[in-house]
């Protein structure tokens, strides 16, 4: 066993470096690695975590030794896993690997290419919608978007004209998981935030009803949804698991690949000679109405979404917690130390990155993929943990875009840099005005 203990910055009694962190959370990710190194402990919020930006040892983590890292549950009840119980993101142990094994055939093979249909068709209903010349907060449109896809394919219900609702909804409810003191304040304790998050679960709440409700009246079995309810049938998951798992889905299917879409769109509208390429590449590939089969020879398109994953990550950081002690890249991390894999941090490492903040999609040529360490790009996490979506993402992220894109492009409204903060996922800090243009 290694003895060597990880440094990092002193704080101050009682709030570590909480007020650092809640100042700018990307920011001291990025000091803390540069100034201590690959492994480094911080204090925040009265929890010692140890920072880990090492591919090798974040392999260990995620993959080798995965089975001695579980889920922390941060917050307690306050946190995420308050939201979502026993749903497939929080869960662990043993209902976790039943219902992964359970989920998993929904998001593989054929059933992916069913999915490229709806997306393709529901992509199509807002290109339609659109007008030349129109201004438009990209982000609103990617989220309602991406909701209706993740309904429409894995609940199996359309939510025409829901979409608006459920999104504001969700936004009052990330708002409580927003870093800072605030967030720790006791559910019960009515503070505006608390109320207001409250209400916005009831009323999502009620819409995943309403949800299982029609797909009770249509009997459909053929979609996640149906595979769920099946489960409930023969008495291996009870209604509130239904529940978490939908939630689950609501929340972890949409918002991710909604922000991928937003910043594709903010980087193309940014780089002219990517966008051009972007859309040379399409009108090359694809006769009219993109296809699941189109995507094969989309390699510049492919490019452009890895690399938006990478300078902005959705998921920015993943957190987990050692069951028994540990090394790590030389340093000895006791049991229960709470451990971070910062994305953020390692995707603009420049050991592995030239030029890490710039947007470069030709940099991902094969041989630059073959060579990069396995876990100096993990977007969608790693081992059994692995985003069980990424597929599906993928898929998605760029079938929107080719689909847009082939139609219109979009130019920025205003030159004010884009802002990001670091809520559950990385959120853009105001909204993303654009202008559609036909092409
Ligand atoms: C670009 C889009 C996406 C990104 C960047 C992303 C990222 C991630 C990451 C990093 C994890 C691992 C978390 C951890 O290890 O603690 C994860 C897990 C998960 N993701 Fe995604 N995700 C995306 C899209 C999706 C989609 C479309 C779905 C569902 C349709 C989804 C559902 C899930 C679920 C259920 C888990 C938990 C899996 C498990 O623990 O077994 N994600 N995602």
């Amino acid at each position: 066993m290694a003895n060597r203990v990880p440094s990092g910055p002193e704080g101050v009694p009682f709030l570590g470096s909480s007020l650092q962190y809640a100042d700018d959370p990307l920011g001291f990710m990025e000091r803390v690695a540069r100034e201590y190194g690959d492994v480094a402990r911080i204090d925040v919020y009265g929890t010692e975590v140890y920072q880990v930006a090492d591919p090798e040892a974040i392999r260990r983590v995620l993959v080798t030794n995965a089975e001695n890292y579980r889920k922390p549950t941060l917050g307690g009840d306050e946190g995420l896993g308050g939201l979502l119980g026993d749903g497939l993101l929080t869960s662990d142990g043993e209902h976790w690997r039943r219902q992964r094994t359970v989920m998993q055939p929904s998001f593989y093979g054929t059933k992916l290419n069913e999915y490229g249909d709806i997306i393709v068709r529901d992509t199509t209903e807002l290109a339609d919608s659109f007008t030349d010349g129109e201004h438009t907060d990209i982000h609103a449109e990617m989220s309602q978007l991406t909701l209706r896809i993740v309904v429409e394919s894995l609940l199996g219900s359309r939510i025409d004209g829901m979409e608006r609702a459920i999104r504001e909804a969700l936004i009052e409810v990330g708002e409580r998981f927003q870093p800072g003191p605030e967030g720790f304040v006791p559910e019960e304790v009515p503070t505006p935030r608390n109320v207001r998050y409250r209400r916005a679960v009831d009323r999502l709440d009620r819409i995943l009803r309403e949800i299982r409700r029609q797909h009770d009246y249509s009997g459909d079995e053929d979609d996640l949804l149906g595979t769920l309810l099946g489960e409930r049938e023969q008495g291996n998951l009870t209604d509130e698991s239904v529940r978490n798992e939908m939630m689950t889905l609501l929340l972890a299917g949409h918002d991710t690949t909604a922000l991928t879409l937003t910043y594709a769109w903010y980087l193309l509208a940014k780089h002219p000679d990517v966008r051009r390429e972007f859309h040379d590449e399409l009108d090359a590939v694809v006769d009219g109405t993109p296809t699941v089969d189109d995507l094969a020879d989309l390699d510049y398109l492919d490019e452009i979404v890895t690399e938006t994953l990478r300078l902005y990550p959705p998921a920015y950081v993943v957190y987990r917690q050692a069951n028994e002690a540990d090394d790590l890249a030389g340093f000895h991390v006791p049991a229960d130390t709470v451990v971070s894999t910062p994305q953020w941090v390692v995707h603009h490492d420049e050991r592995f990155f030239d030029d890490p903040w710039e947007f470069r999609p030709e940099r991902w040529t094969d041989e630059f993929r073959r060579e990069l360490p396995q876990f100096a790009y993990f977007p969608f996490g790693g081992g059994p943990r692995k985003c069980i979506g990424d597929g599906f993402a993928m898929r998605e992220a760029k079938l929107v875009l080719a689909t847009l894109g082939k139609r219109f492009e979009f130019d920025l409204v205003s030159d004010t840099p884009l802002t990001l903060v670091p809520l559950v996922t990385l959120h853009p800090e105001n909204p993303v005005e654009v202008t559609v243009k036909d092409r």
